[in-house]
């Protein structure tokens, strides 16, 4: 059982964990809150009543921080009176030069937060930023790509298609930034060291899971020698530096038809700590990304000799990297606006 001393104590804490910044903009609120915390009959006061039948040895260091806590709330209606006299005097005179208060500012949209810090994380080993356009043309998003001409991602069933007439390049909104590297290698000579984060649209109804618009960010690099061994190095790195230091990988083999080999990266649950969990179906780990060694008729198609260079490539989805980071179950959340989402994230920056 508790003894007063503690369950005084915790009374203390409790107060002063109080959320109190609300008091402090009306001078009535200020009077009620003096009232209700030194007021004759206040907390405070029945808190000292409480304190005279404490055993005497135990006084001491109780009487401390009861005295304490007396001075902090006499401390804070100070504090607000002053801030209330202030702000009618900069009411009276419109003095446009008074700081104003800042609580109500907005902040970063959880998807920016998450984009910035993968970019962040990236460049830190030396890629830089490449952006390009969001309606791209065949070649750029499929035929460089080395997706074959009966691909069902040229179908009207997943892609949006803003022309697509018989006999004529067609043009669609992009469905992957894997088109920034086909601009990016066309252009520039190796080394080649980009990230290129960006905005993707497909053809997929809207639900928990899938959206028709939403965010990637896509890495390449091409140079001399660059190897599987390079991929998986950076790969380990970017798992440890975005989900933490215990956070480990692994590679499945998989398909793309840009890459060769490829494969698909899951990091160690860190929910459940491998154990399994709802979030990793019992599995103890999560997919987040797919990359694999640039097939060679893509460096081809971009004017890059591949008998001269090899390079890796990576894309991952940023929504799912914002789900897996803040346990969000819903995608649709990050487009509704709803404050009451986008208010959780205020501490970020
Ligand atoms: N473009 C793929 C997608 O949209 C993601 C991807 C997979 C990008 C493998 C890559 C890669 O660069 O190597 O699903």
């Amino acid at each position: 059982m508790s003894s007063l001393k503690d369950i005084i104590l915790a009374n203390i804490n409790e107060i002063q964990a109080t959320q109190v910044e609300k008091f402090k903009d009306k001078a009535a609120d200020i009077e009620m809150f003096r009232v209700k915390y030194l007021g004759k009959k206040g907390i405070i006061a029945d808190l000292f009543e409480q304190f005279k039948s404490v055993p005497n040895e135990e006084k001491k260091e109780l009487g401390k921080s009861l005295n304490m806590l007396k001075v902090a709330a006499t401390e804070k209606i100070e504090e607000f009176k002053a801030y209330v006299e202030a702000h009618q005097e900069q009411a009276l005179t419109g003095d446009l030069t008074m700081p104003t208060d800042f609580s109500s500012m907005g902040s970063r949209h959880v998807l920016s937060v998450v984009m910035n810090e993968i970019v962040d994380i990236f460049s830190r080993i030396g890629f830089t930023v490449a952006e390009s356009v969001e309606i791209e043309d065949d070649w750029h998003l499929f035929s460089a790509l080395n997706f074959p001409p009966e691909h069902p991602a040229r179908d009207m069933q997943d892609t949006f298609f803003v022309e697509k007439e018989e006999g004529k390049q067609e043009v669609a909104l992009r469905t992957h930034t894997s088109s920034v590297q086909v601009r990016v290698m066309e252009n520039n000579k190796p080394p080649i060291r980009i990230i290129a984060p960006g905005r993707v649209f497909r053809n997929e109804a809207i639900s928990a899971r899938a959206h028709c618009i939403f965010h990637q960010v896509e890495a390449l690099y091409v140079d001399k020698k660059v190897s599987f061994a390079d991929l998986k190095q950076t790969l380990l790195y970017f798992a440890k530096e975005m989900f933490g230091e215990q956070t480990q990988i692994r590679l499945r083999p998989s398909y793309f038809p840009f890459t060769e080999p490829s494969a698909e990266m899951d990091i160690s649950c860190g929910i459940c700590g491998g154990k399994g969990c709802n979030i990793c179906k019992g599995t103890g780990w999560l997919e987040i990304l797919g990359c694999g060694m640039v097939d060679p008729n893509v460096l081809k198609a971009c004017g890059i000799d591949p008998n001269e260079y090899t390079g890796f490539a990576l894309g991952m989805g940023v929504e799912r990297m914002a789900m897996l980071k803040y346990q969000v179950r819903d995608l649709r959340l990050y487009f509704e606006n709803d404050l009451r989402f986008l208010k959780q994230f205020d501490t970020i920056v």
